[in-house]
C-alpha cells in the first residue's frame, strides 16, 4: 500500500498510530506538566489522582528504572523532572489509566507545588549571564578586519527572527505493546526510530536488542519528529513496562503545542561592507540562538546556520560567531532548514541595508555575489557547479524581470493605497548531516518466489514522498516495473542503526543504499539467466519486467528467473550499506567538506499590501530550482510547493508570542498559518540538465532547500512598504505580521496622507 501513498491517503485507507485497533488490556498515559518556566518541586502528591476511577498508576522520575535522562548530543534533559523545572510544559509525572480524560483527569488531581524563581527568555540576556547550551563558535574565512577600511560603503545593523510551530497534522503519539520477557514493541510516530530505542532501552535499562521501534508512516513531521517524538514514546514504554499492558500515549494539539519545541527564534547582529558597486568585500555577524531549557539538536542547528552564513553568495571575508543560549522555554528544535534560514535571513538583511545605503537595488548586490564554479564557501569547501548563477539567469530571462519591475513600479505611481513589492531571494543549501557519522544508511531487500520485492530502508515516510523515490530506484536497478515492489515499515530489526529522516537526506542515502542491494540481487539473476540462456551476462538486459538478450526479448520472464535461481538455491536477499564518501569536518578548524554537493535555486516574489489595513497578499512566486535529475518530479514539485509555503508563513503571519515562559499563541485560534486561499500562484521551473553526479540516479535532495525561497516574501514585503513610504528605513523582524506593516507605514502618525476616497472603496472592495 505504502508504494502508491496517494491513492490511500485519499481514500483515508492509510493507517497511522490513532487508526490502529486498540490492542486488548490497552491503557492510556498522559502527563503533568510543569506550570512555571523556572521554579523548584516542592511538593509532588499524587495520592489524589491514585484514588480515581481509572487510574491505574502514577509514575514519576523515581519510578525509572534506568537513567532518567533523554539527552542526545548533550545529556542535559531528564525525561520527567526532579527537583526542579525549566520550562512551563516540562513533563514531571505520568498518569496510566483507562481512557486518555481518565488519565488527563488524574494528571490534573496531582498536587503539585513549585516555587517560582526568576526565568531568562530572550537569548541576549541568557548570553551576557554566561548561560550556553555548548560553547560558541566562530567560522571565519579571510580578513575581516583589515577589509572594513577598503571598504566602500559599510552598514550594521540588527535582524531577528521568531519560532515556528510544526503544526505536524498528526500530534506526538507512540503505541507500546510488551511482547515475550521485557521485550517491547514500539509503533512511533518519529523521524529517528534508532533514537526512540537507544533512548527507551537507556531510561528502562535494558539492552537495545530488546526494544523494536515500528514505523509505518507520520502525519508529518518537517524537523519536529527528529529529537522530539522520542520522550513520548519513551513514556508509553515506561508505563508499558511497569504495568505489563500496552499503552498509548497521544499528545491533543494543544499539549503539543505547549509542550514541544519549535523553529529557534534567532537574534542577531551584522556588519557588511562592499565597494562603490555592490560587490560584497565583508561580512561579520552574531548569531544569538535561543535554545530553550536544554541542548536537543540545538548544536547541529547553530553549525548549520554557520555553514549557511554565506547564503548563495562568495564573501571573501566574513566571520560568524553562534551562541546558543539556555533559556526557560521548551527546547527548540529541528525545523525544515536547521538553522539555515535563520542566518541567511540574516544576511538578506545586511543586503538590504547595503541597497539603501548605496541607493541601488538590493537585486543588483544580489546578483553581483551570487557563487560561482570555484569560488569558496567559508569552511573551505568549493562551489562545483554554477547553478547559482545559471537559475538567476534563467528566472531574468523566462520571467523578463525589467518588465515585471516597471509594471510594478507604473502600478505604485498610480495607486496610493495600495503598493506592489517584488524581491528574489537565491538559495544554496548544503546536502549532507553536518556531523559526519549520521551520514550512512541501510536496506534490505527480499525477492520472493512469485516475483515481488520488498525493500526495508533506514527511510521514514512522512508525507514527503520518500517511499514513491525509493520504489522507483528499486524498480529502476531491477529492471522491473514499480507494482511489483513494496517498501516495508521502518523496522529497527529489519534495519539498525538508523540515522534519522532528516538533513533533506533520506532518499539520497536510503535510496543509494536500496540501489547497492538491488544491483547485487540483480548480478546473482544475471548469472543464472546467462546460464540458462547460454550468453554472457552482460549481453543480457532486465528492463520494465523483460529480458533481453543483446536488446532482443527471450521466452525467459523475471517470475521463471526468480523462481529457477530459487531452485538452484542462490539468495534472493540482500542486505546493502551506503556511507556518503569523501565528505569531512574539523571542527576545531571549522573547515573541511561538510556536505556532499549543495542544491540551488532561485524565487521570484511578488505581493501587493493594502497600507490602510496593513494586509496583503502573496500574489506570485516563480522559481527556478535545481532538483538535479529528478527522482519524481511530481513529489519533487510537491516538496517545492509546501517548503516554500512554510517559508512564507514563517516569514509573515505565523507570529509565536510568548509572555515571559508563557506561549501566548499555544492554540490554532491564536497561532496563524498559511490556508489554502492565501496560497500564492506558483510556477516551479526544474533546471534542466543538471545531472547531479554526487547524488542516487544523478538526482539531488529536496526536503528542506525550497522553504527558503519563502525569506523572500519578507524582501517583497519591504520594497511594497518603500514604495509607500520611501522616508523610512527597512526593519528586520520576522515575521512580517500586518500589526508590523501598519507600524512601519503610521508608527507615528496616522493623520498626514490625504486619503483618496475612490480608491479606498475600491479596495474594500477587493
Ligand atoms: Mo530535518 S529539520 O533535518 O528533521
Amino acid at each position: 500500500m505504502s508504494n502508491h501513498e496517494i491513492g490511500p491517503h485519499v481514500r483515508g485507507e492509510s493507517l497511522f498510530i490513532g487508526d490502529l485497533p486498540d490492542p486488548p488490556g490497552l491503557l492510556h498515559a498522559a502527563v503533568l506538566a510543569a506550570k512555571v518556566a523556572h521554579g523548584h518541586i516542592v511538593r509532588l502528591d499524587t495520592t489524589p489522582a491514585a484514588g480515581l476511577d481509572g487510574v491505574h498508576c502514577i509514575l514519576t522520575a523515581a519510578d525509572i528504572p534506568g537513567e532518567n535522562q533523554i539527552g542526545g548530543i548533550v545529556q542535559d534533559e531528564p525525561l520527567l523532572a526532579e527537583g526542579e523545572v525549566h520550562f512551563i510544559g516540562q513533563p514531571i509525572a505520568v498518569v496510566v489509566a483507562e481512557t486518555a480524560q481518565q488519565a488527563r483527569a488524574g494528571a490534573a488531581q496531582i498536587a503539585l507545588e513549585t516555587d517560582e524563581i526568576p526565568g531568562v527568555f530572550d537569548p541576549r540576556e541568557a548570553a551576557a549571564a554566561g548561560n550556553l547550551l555548548v560553547p560558541s563558535r566562530t567560522l571565519s574565512l579571510g580578513d575581516v578586519d583589515a577589509t572594513w577600511k577598503a571598504c566602500h560603503t559599510v552598514v550594521e545593523g540588527r535582524a531577528d527572527s521568531a519560532g515556528q510551530e510544526h503544526l505536524y497534522l498528526e500530534t506526538q503519539t507512540a503505541l507500546v505493546i510488551p511482547q515475550e520477557g521485557d521485550r517491547l514493541r514500539i509503533l512511533s510516530s518519529t523521524q529517528a526510530p534508532t533514537a526512540v530505542q537507544r533512548i527507551t532501552a537507556r531510561v528502562l535499562g535494558l539492552p537495545m536488542n530488546a526494544i523494536e521501534v515500528d514505523v509505518t508512516r507520520l502525519g508529518g513531521a518537517f524537523g519536529g519528529k527528529e529529537d522530539q517524538a522520542t520522550p513520548w514514546a519513551v513514556i508509553a514504554a515506561l508505563a508499558a513496562r511497569a504495568l505489563k499492558r500496552p499503552i498509548r500515549m497521544e499528545l491533543s494539539r494543544h499539549e503539543d503545542m505547549v509542550m514541544t519545541g519549535k523553529r529557534h527564534p534567532y537574534s542577531s547582529d551584522f556588519k557588511i561592507g562592499l565597494d562603490e558597486d555592490g560587490t560584497i568585500l565583508a561580512y561579520e555577524a552574531t548569531y544569538y540562538q535561543n535554545g530553550g531549557a536544554a541542548a536537543d539538536l540545538s548544536p547541529a542547528i547553530l553549525e548549520r546556520s554557520l555553514l549557511h552564513s554565506n547564503g548563495s553568495y562568495f564573501v571573501p571575508n566574513i566571520r560568524v560567531t553562534a551562541l546558543s543560549c539556555r533559556t526557560n522555554l521548551p527546547p527548540f528544535t529541528a525545523f525544515r532548514g536547521f538553522g539555515a534560514p535563520q542566518s541567511m535571513f540574516v544576511l538578506e538583511s545586511a543586503i538590504s541595508s547595503a541597497a539603501e545605503a548605496l541607493g541601488i537595488d538590493r537585486s543588483v548586490i544580489q546578483k553581483r555575489n551570487l557563487l560561482s564554479e570555484g569560488d569558496t564557501f567559508p569552511y573551505g569547501m568549493r562551489a562545483q557547479q554554477g547553478h547559482a548563477r545559471r537559475a538567476w539567469s534563467e528566472i531574468e530571462q523566462r520571467f523578463d524581470l525589467p518588465g515585471l519591475q516597471n509594471e510594478v513600479d507604473a502600478f505604485n505611481r498610480n495607486h496610493t493605497l495600495v503598493k506592489r513589492g517584488i524581491a528574489l531571494m537565491p538559495v544554496c543549501f548544503g546536502i549532507s548531516f553536518t556531523s559526519t557519522f549520521l551520514n550512512q544508511a541501510a536496506a534490505l531487500v527480499h525477492i520472493y518466489t512469485d516475483g515481488s520485492v520488498s525493500v526495508s530502508t533506514g527511510a521514514v515516510e512522512m508525507g514527503q514522498g520518500v517511499n514513491a523515490k525509493i520504489v522507483g530506484v528499486a524498480a529502476h536497478t531491477l529492471g522491473i516495473l514499480r507494482d511489483r515492489v513494496s517498501i516495508e515499515t521502518t523496522n529497527t530489526l529489519r534495519v539498525a542503526n538508523t540515522s534519522p529522516t532528516a538533513a533533506s537526506s533520506g532518499a539520497d542515502m536510503n535510496g543509494r543504499a536500496a540501489e547497492i542491494a538491488c544491483r547485487a540481487l540483480l548480478d546473482r539473476l544475471k548469472a543464472v539467466a546467462a546460464d540458462l540462456l547460454g550468453v554472457r551476462g552482460d549481453r543480457i538486459t532486465i528492463t520494465g519486467g523483460a529480458i533481453e538478450v543483446k536488446g532482443k526479448a527471450v521466452e525467459l520472464t523475471w517470475e521463471k528467473l526468480v523462481s529457477e535461481a530459487y531452485l538452484r538455491r542462490v539468495s534472493l536477499s540482500a542486505q546493502a550499506h551506503y556511507a556518503t564518501p569523501k565528505i569531512h569536518y574539523d571542527r576545531e578548524t571549522e573547515s573541511g567538506e561538510p556536505f556532499a554537493y549543495h542544491v540551488f535555486g532561485t524565487a521570484l516574489v511578488e505581493t501587493t499590501v493594502d497600507g490602510l489595513r496593513g494586509t496583503y497578499t502573496i500574489d506570485r512566486v516563480r522559481v527556478v530550482h535545481d532538483a538535479g535529475r529528478s527522482l519524481n518530479p511530481l513529489v519533487d514539485m510537491g516538496q517545492l510547493e509546501g517548503g516554500l509555503v512554510q517559508g512564507i508563513g514563517w516569514m509573515t503571519v505565523e507570529e509565536l508570542l510568548y509572555d515571559g515562559g508563557r506561549n501566548l499563541t499555544d492554540t490554532l485560534s491564536t497561532y496563524k498559518v498559511p490556508d489554502i486561499l492565501s496560497v500564492p500562484e506558483i510556477e516551479g521551473h526544474f533546471l534542466e540538465d543538471a545531472d547531479n553526479p554526487a547524488a542516487v540516479m544523478k538526482s539531488k535532495a529536496i526536503g528542506e532547500p525550497p522553504l527558503m525561497y519563502g525569506i523572500g516574501a519578507y524582501f517583497a514585503l519591504l520594497d511594497a512598504l518603500r514604495a509607500f513610504r520611501p522616508d523610512r528605513r527597512p526593519f528586520f523582524n520576522a515575521p512580517m505580521t500586518p500589526e508590523r506593516v501598519l507600524m512601519h507605514l503610521h508608527g507615528d502618525r496616522c493623520d498626514e496622507d490625504e486619503i483618496d476616497m475612490e480608491e479606498a472603496d475600491s479596495i474594500v472592495q477587493r
